[in-house]
């Protein structure tokens, strides 16, 4: 399950760029490829890397330190990676922004 809350205003996410943001505790990233906004895990697996500090290309977000390429649709690596980065849900409500976060149990 997961847990919807508000990440930024549509117009604050731009075609190609990184917004990174941390909610509830959680580093992630915001991007917009062909028009539709995508929401990852802002740590790369490799050796976390921070992948807003990278850029995108060809639907993948490409990690500033040695160079992996993060899928934005499935969360799969290249090489040096080799674990899949976390790709949260995201639903459009007027000019916001939600991203689904795993629900935690307390
Ligand atoms: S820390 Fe990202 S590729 Fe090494």
């Amino acid at each position: 399950m997961s847990v919807f809350v508000f990440a930024a205003k549509t117009e604050d996410v731009k075609e190609g760029e990184i917004l990174p943001l941390i909610l509830q505790e959680t580093r992630i990233a915001l991007t917009r490829i062909n028009g539709e906004v995508r929401a990852f895990g802002d740590i790369c697996t490799h050796d976390d890397g921070p992948l807003s500090e990278g850029y995108i290309e060809d639907r993948c977000v490409v990690c500033p330190r040695h160079g992996a390429k993060f899928d934005l649709e499935t969360g799969k690596p290249t090489f040096p990676a080799v674990t899949p980065i976390p790709i949260y849900p995201v639903t459009i409500k007027g000019n916001e922004i939600w991203v689904g976060l795993p629900e935690t149990v307390s």
